[in-house]
């Protein structure tokens, strides 16, 4: 049934409407589980952890959850809501209310429940401490005076720097669903962090630690993690960032590594992506060999075009050109991504703002804004 959407006074709130919610209830001691639904008056300035507050208060004592700051910012309250990794300090209700949807609350995923919505941290700590989240300056006396770095030169890890360790994108990570050894974005978005920061001096240790087995190269870029950061961190280009920092080293051992050079070098050459000689040029011949027999399957379907004569983009100039930008501008490993991300921005910028408004400011770019 849908919960009420209808407002009514309340005495101590102001305006009021009723909550309904089924939330997951579990023990692990008594290896009990069980979904109960609780319906509770509400502020319509609620959010999903006021209702908690609420519930916990006036009707069970006994539900747990964590929480601190109510304010986005400690990262206590991940949880789940509707199977999606959410901030419960963040998730307004009354358009959920208006819906009549009833929606179902659980704990994050891949961490293991302690007890109703609480997780156990201590394997995400385990990852994040792995990543050496401390400046690695390399000096071995003090300095006289601090070092100074202006804000351009700190700008690469802005992103990352805004994590606040929550778990959501954890919780979401199809990598560490099938590997919970998997450091996970979380971890590397922290990673990142370091590798980017001037001030570092251990970049090539960290990356070689992060190029390690269930390191970078076993995500799946399933962009889940991104989808789900309630933050804006987006820890999925942080690992791109990795992984761009890597090869640019020379740290290209891993299969992963090699598979995305020959992606950049398939796209120069032709345009497009050759995935066809990706095992051959990547694995060796003795692997593409072994793999002989599903080649031929792939080909009976017409899943392999033909080899000869080999096609060629029809616009493979961009493409090369492209590539040329990037080597001259001397934009390689992270630095290219973070320049796409900032076109990205203002591309997204420009969707957001009026039409009409961002094509005159883009004609007269003094003018101002009223
Ligand atoms: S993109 Fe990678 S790190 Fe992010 S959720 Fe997917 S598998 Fe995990
Ligand atoms: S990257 Fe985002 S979702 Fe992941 S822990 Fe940090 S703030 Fe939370
Ligand atoms: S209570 Fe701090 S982030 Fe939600």
């Amino acid at each position: 049934m849908a919960t009420a959407a209808t407002a009514t006074s309340g005495t101590e709130w102001g305006r009021t409407m009723q909550v309904a919610l089924k939330i997951w209830r579990s023990n692990p001691d008594t290896g009990e589980r069980e979904l109960k639904r609780y319906e509770v008056d509400a502020p319509e300035w609620a959010c999903l952890l006021d209702v908690l507050d609420i519930i916990k208060d006036r009707v069970d004592g006994t539900l747990a959850y964590r929480k601190s700051c109510r304010m986005m910012i400690c990262g206590s309250c991940g949880m789940r809501m509707d199977g999606r990794a959410v901030l419960a300090c963040k998730e307004r209700m009354k358009p959920i209310v208006e819906s009549g949807h009833v929606p179902v609350i659980s704990p994050m995923g891949n961490l293991p429940v302690v007890k109703d919505l609480v997780v156990d941290m201590e394997p995400f700590w385990g990852k994040v401490r792995a990543m050496q989240p401390w400046v690695q300056p390399g000096y071995e006396e003090y300095p006289e005076k601090e070092f100074r770095f202006t804000q351009e030169q700190m700008n690469p890890i802005h992103k990352e720097a805004l994590c606040i360790m929550c778990g959501c994108c954890v919780s979401e990570c199809n990598s560490m669903e099938s590997d919970p050894e998997f450091l996970g974005p979380a971890a590397l978005a922290k990673g990142f962090r370091f590798v980017g920061d001037p001030r570092d001096q251990a970049k090539i240790e960290r990356l070689e630690s992060y190029n390690s087995e269930h390191g970078i190269w076993d995500c799946t870029r399933c962009y889940f993690c991104n989808e789900r950061c309630p933050k804006g961190v987006d820890p999925r280009d942080a690992i791109a960032k990795l992984g761009a920092e890597s090869v640019k080293e020379g740290i290209d051992r891993d299969m992963g590594a090699k598979h995305a050079k020959w992606f950049v070098r398939s796209a120069e050459t032709t345009g497009w992506l050759r995935e066809t000689e990706l095992v051959p040029k990547t694995q060796g011949v003795v692997s593409a060999i072994k793999q002989t027999k599903f080649a031929i399957s792939l080909a009976r379907h017409g899943k392999v075009p033909p080899p000869f004569p080999p096609h060629v983009a029809a616009k493979v100039g961009e493409a090369r050109a492209l590539r040329e930008i990037v080597q001259t501008q001397g934009r390689l490993g992270a630095a290219g991504h973070i320049q796409g991300e900032k076109a990205l921005a203002r591309i997204d910028h420009a969707l957001h703002e009026d039409p009409e408004e961002a094509g005159a400011s883009r004609i007269d770019p003094g003018k101002s804004r009223q």
